[in-house]
């Protein structure tokens, strides 16, 4: 017997991707319906060697089904997680609106998958932020060794990150640069994106920071430890899909780098590629459609005690969104729903 699972977002980025991987890591499907908003009722998506078409989250009835994975952005998760929850139905939620909720956990399941336990407060679990998944798997296994203090981070996040509509405008302005007579200015994002970057992720916060940097600070406190310090500089990149990001850390104790690179090499969710040549590196086109998240350019960082650079890319729509809420998906039913 296997689970009734509902995709919430399905013709989206993140929806397709969750549908993708479901159907590849052959996840218990007993039964699947996919939603949307209205305007895409009947749209046809693929799970596996099957079409579904889409049905209206407005009107959609969950009771009676296992778990939801929604990726529909906050303000309509506002209105349907609890929805769906009240029902009995677990919500795996991608948007931000429950992540930083005591009553909810945050989960990446290679680093606190025991977290999903406390999913019964309120029926719901929460994914993290792209760019906080792919750096606390690999922050993770190096702070267990040598504790972690302070981490600096700068990220290099694709378009994919903000959805449909940021894919399309990297695209046309891109046609545009060298057709010049369809100009496309900027919408979705507050500059040029094509041939472009743009140290600009979410809303400015009071602290001349913005929400994506904070988002990174209170999520890898919240999945790793409160104890360690995060300073993040995030930075849109007209690349479609894969997020990189250059990570410097300082921990407790001192930590080589080849024993930093054996510690990655054995830890789960990553795949060391570090050849100190040409090419001896991953870039995000490389990654995409992968489930790794793949660190690269390990070396000392010799101006302080105890310090150490790597690089850091992952595909942000798996790892960063539907890999991570799959992998949630499989934790729930291994620890707490027990079919399939
Ligand atoms: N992209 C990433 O790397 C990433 C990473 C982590 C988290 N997330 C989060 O995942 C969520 C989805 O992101 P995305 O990149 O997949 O966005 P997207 O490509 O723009 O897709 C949005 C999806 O949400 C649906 N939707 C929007 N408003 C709705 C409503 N009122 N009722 C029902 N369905 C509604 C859309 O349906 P229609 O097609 O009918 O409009 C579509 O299926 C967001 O919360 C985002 O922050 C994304």
């Amino acid at each position: 017997m296997g689970y009734k699972v509902v995709v919430a977002g399905a013709t989206g980025n993140v929806g397709r991707e969750m549908l993708n991987i479901l159907a590849e890591r052959e996840f218990p499907v007993d039964e699947i319906a996919v939603l949307a908003s209205r305007r895409s009722l009947g749209t046809e998506v693929s799970f596996g060697d099957k079409t579904l078409k889409t049905q209206d989250l407005a009107t959609f009835d969950f009771t009676g089904w296992d778990m939801a994975l929604f990726a529909i952005g906050s303000d309509a998760t506002k209105e349907y997680a609890p929805k769906a929850a009240a029902a009995g139905c677990v919500v795996i939620d991608n948007s931000s609106l429950y992540r930083y909720d005591p009553d909810v956990p945050l989960v990446v399941p290679e680093v606190n998958a025991d977290a999903v336990l406390g999913y019964s407060k309120k029926n719901i679990i929460a994914n993290p932020n792209c760019s906080t998944a792919q750096m606390v798997v690999a922050l993770k296994p190096l702070h267990d060794r040598a504790k972690i203090k302070r981490v600096v981070v700068s990220t290099y996040q694709s378009v994919s990150g903000s959805g449909k509509e940021g894919m399309d405008e990297l695209w046309d302005q891109t046609k545009s640069v060298y057709n010049p007579v369809t100009e496309v200015p900027p919408k979705k994002y507050p500059k040029q994106i094509a041939f472009n970057v743009i140290p600009h992720i979410d809303v400015f916060m009071e602290d001349g920071s913005t929400k994506e940097e904070w988002k990174m600070v209170a999520e890898t406190k919240k999945i790793v430890d409160p104890s360690i310090k995060v300073t993040a500089t995030c930075v849109r990149v007209p690349v479609f899909v894969g997020h990189a990001e250059a990570i410097n850390i300082e921990t407790e104790d001192f930590l080589d780098e080849d024993e930093a690179r054996d510690i990655l090499r054995e830890a789960p969710g990553i795949m060391v590629v570090d050849k100190r040549e040409d090419g001896g590196y991953v870039t995000p086109v490389e990654c995409v459609g992968d489930f790794a998240t793949f660190i690269s350019r390990i070396r000392q960082d010799a101006t302080i005690e105890n310090g150490l650079n790597f690089w850091c890319v992952s595909d942000n729509l798996r790892k960063g969104a539907a890999l991570n809420a799959v992998q949630i998906a499989e934790v729930l039913g291994q620890k707490v729903l027990k079919k399939g």
